[in-house]
């Protein structure tokens, strides 16, 4: 029998609701992205809130409605409970618990990065661990090794910025729009790499270092390299340049510590998750390195916030391990990746 399942995805920018027939036969899926962050250069935390109350009842009548299913029809309502912008959070819980109760069925709880970490599966059916994960977002960069669904080995993550974040900081410095990755990589088209020299920060450190990440080191490197463009006059014409140095620098840094985990783990398939999931530069790159190895990266569609990848993390907790939140469940903004733990260092 399938199970049919209600996401609701509300932690950042985007206002989204699926219907998913678990495990992968998406039934309908609708995503608001909320536009009027752009001027602010960012995403301003209670104006998303303020957006997610006023679409979320249409964004989610919507999605019924493009399934042919009414409330009475669903067997879940699964939402995303953290991490995220609390308040953001907030409309998303308290709306899925509202309509659970009323229509009388359970209701989920979900972790935003494992949810990512689902939606590549549900365009892949073949993206089933064993495998290593980068989930790369706006708000974290992690490294896993999953032996199983619902157990995540930790092998390294950001110590600074997000890898996602960086990006979008890089923008801002270049003088492009929100979000930045996208940007970015359509300025860095038209540069050369090779004519700007950026670090890559942690990339030949200590044991300690083997796996994580930082950004932020990336990036005032990059304001000093800005700043002296602007000084020689070159500004117009270095932009490119920075731009394409900068991806380079970050992709450089997300292939190499991947394939250090490939090697490490002895395990050849890798999964892709998060927005910056998106960058071609990246897919290409991890792509060449791996050679034989196995690529796995979700579409544009499911590699930023949607509501799909909730409702399909959401099927695999209530079906596969049985859980269930009570109606006490709560937004939080810090809340712990479930099934997480570091994994074992391994000798240098
Ligand atoms: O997963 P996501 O939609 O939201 C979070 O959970 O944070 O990721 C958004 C991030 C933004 O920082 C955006 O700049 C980045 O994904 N991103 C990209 C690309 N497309 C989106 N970064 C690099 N290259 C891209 N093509
Ligand atoms: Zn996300």
């Amino acid at each position: 029998m399938s199970l049919l399942v209600l996401g609701i995805e509300t932690s950042c920018d985007e206002t989204s609701a699926a219907v998913l027939e678990a495990p992968r036969r998406l039934r309908s899926h609708v995503i608001l992205s909320q536009d009027a962050h752009r001027v602010f250069g960012g995403v301003v935390p209670e104006l998303a809130a303020r957006t997610h109350l006023r679409t979320l009842d249409r964004v989610v009548a919507t999605a019924l409605e493009e399934a042919r299913v009414r409330g009475s029809d669903l067997d879940l309502v699964a939402v995303t409970a953290g991490p995220g912008l609390v308040g953001a959070l907030l409309v998303g819980v308290v709306w899925a618990k509202t309509a659970a109760w009323a229509w009388g069925k359970p209701v989920i709880g979900v972790h935003h990065m494992e949810a990512h970490l689902f939606a590549t599966e549900l365009e892949h059916p073949e993206a089933q661990p064993p495998f290593v994960a980068l989930l790369v977002s706006g708000g974290h960069t992690m490294l896993l090794f999953v032996p199983r669904w619902g157990e995540y080995e930790l092998l390294g993550q950001t110590r600074d910025d997000a890898a996602g974040e960086a990006f979008d900081k890089a923008a801002k410095l270049l003088g492009l729009g929100y979000p930045g990755g996208p940007e970015i990589e359509r300025l860095a088209a038209q540069g050369d790499p090779t004519r700007v020299r950026l670090p890559r920060p942690l990339l030949h450190g200590p044991p300690e270092d083997r796996y994580d990440f930082s950004f932020s080191g990336l990036k005032t490197a990059l304001r000093g390299k800005a700043q002296a463009a602007q000084a020689r006059g070159a500004w117009e014409t270095e932009r490119p340049h920075l731009a394409a140095a900068f991806q380079a620098a970050v992709v450089d840094i997300l292939v190499e510590k991947t394939c250090r985990a490939v090697a490490d783990t002895g395990c050849r398939r890798v999964v892709l998750g998060g927005g910056v999931a998106n960058s071609r530069a990246l897919r290409t790159a991890l792509r060449e390195r791996l050679g034989d190895g196995e690529l796995y990266a979700p579409s544009p569609r499911l590699s930023t916030d949607n509501a799909a990848m909730v409702a399909r993390a959401g099927a695999f907790r209530f079906a596969t391990l049985g859980e269930s939140s009570g109606l006490d469940l709560v937004a939080r903004a810090d809340l712990p990746f479930p099934g997480l733990r570091r994994r074992a260092p391994v000798p240098a």
